[in-house]
């Protein structure tokens, strides 16, 4: 059985006394969550130490990590350093990676790789820009970022990737995907993953929706057969809010 899962992506946002106050939020309100959904927050590297000491049903992730194991890499944050602070995902891939760090997938394709062998669960992001999917592109894009950034894994390490679908235009924008066009894309992404995998694979891989997810419109996201959870951005940083998407199953 594929797990539901809300992910929890903060990006560039709290200083670490606030950080700390929503995580101890986020984890309070989910020992009382009334689904059975996975809850992860990916707050900065910075708290992820002191953060994941007032953690007890919420998980936690990092945001990136470097493309190298360790060494001279100035700035950057290894896997087995996450590792070593209690991360149990990474995302990667992330859309504000991709277009803001030039972060191809070729360079994804390394991060899972390290992410996985450091035990880690890699949060996969793949999605397309507007001009893209006007152009009816988008199940190409999707394709290829599958294709360039997973595919290459066995079948015994690709059952430790959770996707999250983020059409780059709902990020952040207010202009969710309509139910029908995440239902649509998340069942594509299953057969695509089925096609590479199998069908029991694939129906095992937990599929996320991002872009504008929020407690009002949850629900109707996550009532779609394909569609296992949501990672949130601007609503995760609110813990009532984000909890009521958590309890939106
Ligand atoms: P948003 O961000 O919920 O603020 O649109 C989602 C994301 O970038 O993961």
């Amino acid at each position: 059985m594929r797990q539901k899962i809300v992910a929890g992506n903060w990006k560039m946002n709290t200083v670490y006394k606030d950080g700390l106050e929503l995580a101890t939020a986020v984890n309070s309100l989910a020992t009382k969550k009334t689904s059975d959904a996975v809850v992860i927050i990916a707050p900065p590297f910075t708290h992820l130490a002191e953060i994941k000491k007032v953690l007890s049903v919420v998980k936690l992730s990092a945001q990136n990590c470097a493309s190298e194991e360790s060494g001279a890499y100035t700035g950057e944050v290894s896997v087995s350093m996450l590792k070593s602070v209690g991360a149990e995902y990474v995302i990667i891939g992330h859309s504000e990676r991709r277009a803001y760090y030039h972060e191809d997938n070729a360079i994804l394709a390394k991060k899972v790789n390290l992410t996985l062998s450091a035990g880690l669960k890699p949060i996969f992001c793949i999605g397309e820009v507007l001009p893209e999917r006007n152009a009816n592109k988008h199940f190409d894009i999707v394709k290829s970022q599958l294709a360039e950034g997973v595919f290459h894994l066995s079948p015994v390490e690709f059952e430790n990737i959770v996707v999250a679908y983020e059409p780059v235009w709902a990020i952040g924008t207010g202009v969710t995907a309509s139910p029908e066009q995440a239902q649509e894309m998340h069942k594509f992404i299953r057969s695509e993953i089925s096609s590479k995998y199998g069908e029991k694979i694939a129906a095992n891989t937990s599929i996320l929706y991002g872009g504008s997810c929020k407690g009002s419109n949850a629900k109707e996201l996550f009532a779609n057969p394909d569609v296992d959870g949501g990672l949130i951005g601007g609503a995760a940083l609110k813990a009532e809010e984000f909890l009521q998407i958590v309890n939106a199953f």
